[in-house]
């Protein structure tokens, strides 16, 4: 089925077709391609040129921009451009609202330099692999918060928000008893000296990664420049990445451990069934997930002036919290809501330790029905 045929002048004709529900068929690409059997049809699309199968391109259309998951050319159609013709035409659709592309490209091949000259840059790394990420026109990304169709940008007013007051969050956060202890200790406890632990939305560094950083090898992840601008400078020894979390990409099994102190509360909750899905995949067997999620239900909406600077918050109620963390495929060890007091506004928290099921000796399947989350307050942590 003919799906778009955008462009087709710059390169004879290309086309999108729907991947047949039973696999590629004729793209020999699929066949000798991992992906094959993991092929999704509502997001894999077949590149047509003139009648003929050429490639596959996937591409994640998110509300906070466009992700390029799989992108393939069949050996006999390379060297006609047409990788770069595809990827522009993904950019001019993104572009339009206004939202950035990414993709994910090995450290060591030549399509990095076809991704540069489009106008990628590097936005964060593995070991193996680089983030890159192609912004839409100057002129859009000045508007803040960015509007899109109307609409308020939430990863936008959240990543210009922490620019602004990175440091004076860091000094607020910093005082005053904190649950934070007692979930960094418990890390401390569980996982032997060197685990790889992710943290996500690590701010500055200066709270928690510096702690966790003198015992594990730690990767934060935060979406606002200056933060992890500070971060790096703060806790040389770590690795840090400026991007989203809901879009970052790291390896299945990468990680012992992945904390997200008050952080998963700034991404839409649309956003968190998916999110903690993601955290499941990263984590090895019996790895665990450290995570401060809200306790009441707040659909999404900008508080104007918190600690100076506008601020997105989202999230569910702590019931459907715990819903989410076992449907990502976690065991829920404990999920224990305490109040914060924020300046005098108490402020309830869901603080949630979760398990990879499949760790020595555990039980791969969750068993919902004994889970002490059930129960509030009980657990270790
Ligand atoms: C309230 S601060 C928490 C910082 C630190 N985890 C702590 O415990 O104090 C939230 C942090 O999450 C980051 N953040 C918010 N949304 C994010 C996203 N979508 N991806 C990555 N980081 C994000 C913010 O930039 C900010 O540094």
């Amino acid at each position: 089925m003919r799906l778009a045929a955008r462009n087709e002048r710059g390169y004879g004709g290309l086309h999108l077709t729907r991947v047949p529900p039973g696999g590629l068929g004729a793209a020999a690409v699929a066949g000798s391609h991992p992906y094959r059997d993991h092929l999704d049809p509502s997001r894999q699309r077949i590149v047509v040129v003139d009648g003929r199968d050429v490639g596959v391109l996937a591409v994640e259309r998110r509300p906070d921009g466009f992700f390029i998951d799989n992108l393939q050319v069949l050996p006999a159609a390379q060297g006609r451009g047409l990788g770069g013709a595809i990827v522009r035409d993904v950019m001019d659709e993104a572009f339009g609202p206004g939202l950035p592309v990414s993709l994910r490209v090995a450290r060591v091949t030549r399509a990095r330099r076809l991704y540069e000259r489009l106008g990628f840059r590097e936005t964060g790394r593995t070991e193996t692999h680089l983030l890159m990420t192609a912004s839409p026109p100057a002129d859009d990304l000045h508007a803040a918060p960015r509007r899109r169709g109307g609409a308020m940008d939430p990863k936008r007013v959240v990543a210009d928000g922490y620019d602004r007051i990175a440091e004076r969050y860091a000094a607020w956060g910093g005082g005053g008893s904190d649950p934070r202890d007692d979930h960094l200790a418990l890390l401390e406890e569980r996982l032997p000296a060197g685990a790889a632990v992710l943290e996500l939305g690590c701010g500055t560094g200066a709270l928690s990664t510096a702690r966790l950083a003198r015992r594990f090898a730690v990767t934060g992840v935060d979406i606002s420049r200056r933060s992890i601008d500070l971060a790096r400078r703060n806790v040389p020894g770590a690795t840090f990445l400026h991007a989203d979390m809901a879009t970052v990409h790291f390896p299945d099994g990468s990680f012992d451990a992945v904390t997200a102190f008050y952080t998963i509360g700034h991404l839409p909750r649309e956003e968190h069934g998916g999110l903690l899905r993601s955290i499941a995949g990263w984590l090895r067997p019996g790895g665990l997930l450290v995570a401060t999620m809200g306790a009441g239900d707040a659909p999404g909406d900008v508080e104007q002036d918190w600690l100076g600077a506008p601020m997105y918050f989202s999230h569910h109620d702590a019931e459907t919290n715990r819903r989410l963390v076992r449907g990502a495929g976690l065991r829920l060890l404990s999920a224990r809501e305490e109040t914060t007091d924020e300046d005098g506004v108490p402020v309830p928290f869901l603080w949630v330790v979760a398990a990879k099921p499949g760790g020595d000796g555990e039980p791969v399947a969750d068993d919902a029905q004994t889970d002490p989350a059930d129960n509030r307050g009980a657990g270790s942590s």
